[in-house]
């Protein structure tokens, strides 16, 4: 079988670039019958972001109950947080001691706090953490610790899944066997990068984001109404291929309304309206699984029996492997 495999950092609230995205894909990919589906909640990498203790773990359950109303069955996905399994974090030490230092100064995200340090003119790596700089690396452990063949992610992880097959491939390299499967991305291409309300990618960072459920209906609506358009008026032709409003629209509707509706912005739609449109599109997909979402939100212990269960399954798979890697590295392994 297929191994697919993500997850979600548990900073912020649910997006709907972490749903087209992510979740959407992985939750489709997990129905196949010929597919083994690991989906994580990755509270070890809020840590790089936060230290707000009660933030990292309302997030952690937003993220959980959005899994579970988008459809992920967990008498099929294996669904865990990431930091009930200890074998991760020992895995990234491992790879920590293949990781060449250039690649990792490579790394995007690295490098952008690097750029904006340089630009107000501060030290290079002024208040950037090594928690930040070995970001990679503990991705390329959550992978590469279940041997994932595909990764199903936006298109600006595609970095990081390249960084773990580098990791793995190096590892596999130096210890003569092919420890690790090399992942691959799988990247829905319709929407491989959602826009947010000013355009830019739809980003937690860039506070320009629509949550899918937090709020409801008329936060989802209100938030819609605030997308950037340009200043055409209704009657005057809209060009589409510039418009956030209308690559949002793409990802949540089939190829018949998409060109209905790229038809209706060029006859001169009016924004307001192009945006009641969008709404009614996007509402009428995350309307039922909203209910499932307040049902999940409201009973916190039934998720908890729902990730004990999943730590217990994905452990089942990183301890023997963590084992025979203790094994090859020539470390003990006390009983
Ligand atoms: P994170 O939490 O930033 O985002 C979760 C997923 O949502 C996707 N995404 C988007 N997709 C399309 N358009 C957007 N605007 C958009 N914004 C976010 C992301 O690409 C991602 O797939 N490091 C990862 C979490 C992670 C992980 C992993 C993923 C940790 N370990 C192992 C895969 C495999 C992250 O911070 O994603």
């Amino acid at each position: 079988n297929t191994r697919v495999l993500t997850g979600i950092t548990t900073t912020g609230t649910p997006h709907l670039g972490n749903y087209v995205g992510a979740i959407r894909p992985a939750v489709e990919a997990s129905r196949r019958d010929d597919v083994d589906a690991f989906y994580f909640m990755a509270d070890y990498h809020a840590l790089i972001k936060s230290d707000d203790a009660a933030r990292i773990e309302r997030s952690r359950l937003e993220i959980a109950a959005t899994w579970l109303a988008a459809g992920l069955d967990p008498a099929r996905v294996t669904f865990y947080r990431q930091s009930d399994i200890p074998e991760i974090p020992e895995l990234t030490w491992f790879l920590t001691c293949v990781a060449s230092k250039g690649m990792l100064n490579r790394a995007h995200a690295y490098k952008a706090a690097v750029d904006r340090n340089t630009e107000t003119g501060e030290d290079a790596d002024a208040g950037i953490t090594a928690g930040l700089y070995m970001y990679p690396v503990l991705m390329a452990a959550d992978i590469l610790a279940f041997d994932a063949h595909k990764v199903p992610v936006g298109r600006d992880q595609i970095q990081h899944i390249e960084m773990a097959r580098d990791l793995g491939q190096r590892f596999n390299h130096i210890h003569g066997r092919e420890f690790f499967v090399l992942p691959e991305a799988l990247i829905e291409e319709q929407v491989a990068t959602l826009p947010g309300l000013d355009g830019r990618k739809m980003s937690k960072s860039y506070d320009n984001t629509i949550p899918l459920f937090a709020g409801g209906k008329k936060q989802l609506r209100e938030t819609i109404m605030r997308i950037v358009t340009d200043s055409r008026l209704p009657g005057e032709a809209k060009d589409p291929d510039n418009s956030a409003l209308f690559t949002i629209f793409r990802a949540f509707a089939c190829e018949t309304e998409t060109s209905a509706f790229r038809q209706a912005l060029i006859d001169g739609l009016g924004w307001g309206e192009a945006k009641q449109v969008l709404y009614e599109r996007i509402e009428s997909d995350v309307a039922p699984m909203r209910e499932r979402y307040e049902a999940f939100m409201a009973d916190p212990a039934a998720i908890e029996a729902i990730l004990q269960q999943g730590a217990q399954k994905a452990r089942a798979i990183a301890t023997p492997k963590i084992v025979a890697l203790r094994d090859a590295l020539g470390l003990r392994s006390a009983t």
